[in-house]
């Protein structure tokens, strides 16, 4: 398969070590400087490449995807942080007629987590615990709470009835650990998921590629990973 990169940080150096590791090709990449408003991402530049990995940053996204959507491009886009634009970004695809895989987090490990922590919220709030979220993640992450534990929210919310409050701490060169604790005066439940490193996100979103490439739509990630569970 043919694989484009936008965003040549972290994620970005391990996407490419991931693709070559599973027999892709990285046709081209394109830095911040190379692609002003995601200018770079014409129609020749995305015509080249089978799937289009996004790792940018929040304020880069939206025009990226939409420059990609205006040409029916196949993308698999990782960054966090402008998910509230996902309906406007939704309706440029479904007119491009491309396809898009979004997802805060493409660890398979958290997305087990995220089931284990809705069967979690189902019991624990209801036998009298009070949830809590922590978050950390290396000085450099931009947006703050993370995507992830934005999601955690989201699923202890609908299954306990109101969301857990989240504390974020950004400091040295953390990959990611989200702690779901539930309290009561007597104990404590936690829950955790700790990185070990970028692997699992790139591995995912390079599985995302796979089976994204040829489809139309719109997917969230655990919806790719439901299709095969
Ligand atoms: N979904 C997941 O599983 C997952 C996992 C890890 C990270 N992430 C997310 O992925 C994103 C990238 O993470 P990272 O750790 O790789 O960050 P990073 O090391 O800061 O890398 C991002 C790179 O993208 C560049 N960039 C920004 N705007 C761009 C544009 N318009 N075109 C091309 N390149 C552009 C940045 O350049 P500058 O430094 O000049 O801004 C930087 O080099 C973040 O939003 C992060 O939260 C998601």
């Amino acid at each position: 398969m043919r694989l484009a990169i936008v965003g040549v940080g972290k994620m970005g150096r391990e996407l490419e070590a991931t693709a070559a590791r599973r027999g892709h090709e990285v046709v081209w990449t394109l830095s911040r400087d190379q692609n002003p408003g995601g200018a770079g991402l014409t129609p020749e530049r995305l015509a080249a490449a089978d799937v289009v990995l996004e790792f940018t940053a929040p304020d880069s996204a939206v025009p990226d995807l939409l420059a990609c959507a205006r040409s029916g491009a196949s993308v698999v886009c990782g960054t966090t942080g402008w998910q509230r634009e996902l309906p406007r970004v939704a309706e440029a695809f479904a007119k491009g007629g491309g396809a898009l895989v979004h997802g805060t987090n493409f660890s398979v490990g958290v997305r087990l987590f995220f089931e284990i922590a809705r069967a979690a919220a189902e019991r624990f709030p209801r036998a009298g615990y009070a949830a809590f979220l922590v978050e950390e993640h290396h000085a450099e992450k931009r947006d703050a709470p993370s995507g992830t534990a934005k999601t955690l929210s989201a699923i202890v919310a609908e299954a306990a009835g109101s969301a857990p409050p989240i504390t974020s701490v950004r400091a040295g060169t953390v990959p990611g650990l989200h702690r779901l604790v539930f309290e009561s005066p007597e104990d404590e439940v936690e829950l955790i998921h700790r990185a070990r490193g970028r692997a699992g996100f790139a591995k995912g979103a390079v599985w995302a590629a796979e089976r994204v490439v040829g489809r139309r739509g719109v997917f969230e990630f655990g919806e790719l990973l439901k299709e095969v569970s």
